[in-house]
């Protein structure tokens, strides 16, 4: 498996992601996407969009502002709740996380341990400090939102915060879009955003930053219809694999199981969570996730938050062992009824059926962080090829930065580099293409499979006779010819998967393909 180093270098190195500031030695827990990273990222939020928004009635969007009105993050239980517990070196002060430097130090999982047990964890197994070995003192709270100041003032009563989850705005703002989206339980609220946490430890590259992207979604349904979940149907079918909190406790592995199975023996409670856990999960795998690197695991009761019911997370087997990829908690209806309080505002809708006012429980809220999402589709896509002596992104095409690469065979040929350019153009118009002239076809081949480019386009002597050109499959390295006519018709039907490679054009025999040896991406040709 690929290990975080590597994957930071290399993306480094193409140009996907920077230390933030680097040249001024980087700050630590803050990145820049590059050229090809801001892409790929962007490319994620549309999927996830599509996925969840677009393509669904029941769910409209949102785009809130980063600093909100503070009494949001009292309500929401942020100001005085939202820590992580933070123990420091008696001697050389070096900050830890405490919770993550008992899993370092202990190897065991320490999430659900309050301020006493890791203060009594700490003095039982006698705990150093990592750096210089001497005592720890006492572990305390430490708040992890980011406190600025609005306006010109700069007194308590102009402090603000940068949001630590989008999820806010959702419930801030949910009167306004009931109504102005007239939007009728089930229904959710979706929003792609910014968040910012001062985290103890930012570590494993993308994984834990300070300022990082979610994709959340609250999901509300009427109060007395939990076990109501119209979709239930199209999930039962569909696999998972599941880590109970019984399994934890027992100490069992996780078990694959059906929708089905997990409801009808208790294990996953309420059919709306379960129904959220197939969509995410899902969503993730056709965009080409292996079922196999993500599991659900539910939350222990002393690990849950202190508004969730129930939480979910689904956790993919990053390189440095299963973490949580995205959280899905059960919220009821804790936060409308702590902004209600808080506002003095009626955030409740009118019900048809009872003539009565209720509020809306939460009954999931799927929130994904972006960059998460970036490096597990990094992490399924690298590939160090043997063969080819270097590392092929097996990007899903939806996902891939850019969709395909014209190359003349030759630069030289104002014959070849004429049609070449004018079929760039041509295809530049559907969709993100790059015209490479550099270096011998095998070199450029190799530069468009290091970024994950799933097809290659050559045009060659033949191309000006038979007007038709070649397409080369990043995976496979197989090659066929396609009329140029027929080539951008063919391109789309290949990146949308709506038809197999070999059947989009004439298979390229091998006597051919010694033809251009050259061309051939495992010899590595040099310039
Ligand atoms: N609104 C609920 C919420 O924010 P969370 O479990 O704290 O829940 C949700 O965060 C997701 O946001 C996580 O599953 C993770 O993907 C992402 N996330 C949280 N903290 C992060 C961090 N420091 N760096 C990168 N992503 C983070």
């Amino acid at each position: 498996m690929v290990t975080v180093e590597e994957l930071t270098t290399f993306c480094k190195k193409k140009g996907l992601v920077f230390a933030n500031s680097e040249i001024y030695g980087g700050i630590a827990g803050f990145f820049d996407y590059g050229p090809i990273g801001v892409e790929l990222k962007n490319n994620i939020k549309k999927e996830w969009w599509t996925y969840h928004v677009q393509q669904r009635q029941d769910v409209v969007g949102i785009d809130g502002s980063i600093i909100a009105h503070p009494t949001v993050w009292i309500a929401s239980g942020h100001v005085n709740g939202f820590s992580d517990v933070l123990v420091s070196c008696t001697k050389c002060n070096e900050r830890f996380r405490a919770d993550v430097l008992i899993e370092d130090l202990l190897n065991i999982s320490a999430s659900s341990l309050t301020l006493s047990d890791i203060n009594e964890f700490i003095r039982t197994k006698n705990l150093k400090c990592t750096k210089c070995k001497s005592p720890l003192g006492e572990a305390s709270a430490f708040n992890l939102m980011f406190q600025t100041f609005v306006g010109p003032k700069q007194d308590k009563d102009a402090i603000a915060y940068l949001r630590p989850e989008t999820a806010q705005l959702m419930f801030a703002n949910f009167k306004l879009v009931a109504e102005t989206a007239r939007c009728k339980l089930p229904f959710g609220i979706a929003q792609i955003g910014k968040a910012f946490r001062n985290e103890i430890s930012p570590r494993n590259f993308l994984f834990r930053m300070r300022e990082f992207e979610q994709m959340e979604i609250e999901y509300f349904i009427h109060p007395d219809k939990h076990d109501e979940c119209p979709f239930i149907k199209h999930v039962l079918e569909y696999e998972l694999l599941i880590l109970s909190s019984e399994s934890q406790i027992k100490g069992t592995s996780a078990t694959k199981m059906t929708i089905a199975a997990a409801l009808e023996n208790n294990i996953i409670q309420s059919p709306w969570h379960a129904y959220w856990l197939a969509t995410e999960h899902n969503w993730f795998v056709k965009l080409g996730c292996n079922p196999e690197h993500i599991r659900v695991r539910q939350h222990v009761t002393e690990e849950k938050a202190h508004y969730a019911k129930d939480t979910w997370d689904l956790e993919y087997e990053f390189p440095f062992g299963w973490k949580e990829l995205q959280g899905i908690a059960d919220r009821s209806d804790y936060d409308l009824q702590q902004h209600i309080k808080n506002s003095g505002k009626d955030l409740s809708l009118y019900d048809e059926e009872t003539k009565k006012k209720i509020v809306p429980h939460v009954v999931a809220e799927p929130s994904t962080g972006v960059d998460r999402a970036f490096l597990l589709f990094l992490c399924e896509a690298y590939l160090y090829s043997k063969e080819r002596d270097y590392v092929v992104l097996r990007l899903h095409p939806a996902l891939a930065p850019v969709k395909a690469a014209i190359f003349p065979l030759l630069s030289n040929k104002e014959e070849l580099t004429k049609l070449a350019h004018k079929i760039y153009e041509d295809i530049r118009e559907d969709f993100p293409a790059q015209y490479d002239t550099s270096g011998s076809v095998g070199r450029r081949y190799a530069r468009a499979d290091e970024i994950g480019i799933p097809y290659c386009i050559t045009i060659d002597f033949d191309s000006i006779t038979n007007k038709d050109v070649t397409i080369r499959d990043r995976d496979t390295a197989s090659q066929i010819r396609v009329p140029i006519k027929q080539l951008q018709q063919r391109l789309c039907q290949l990146l949308k998967q709506e038809i197999a490679f070999e059947k989009a054009g004439v298979l390229v025999k091998k006597e051919n393909n010694t033809q251009h040896n050259s061309d051939d991406p495992t010899s590595n040709t040099q310039n």
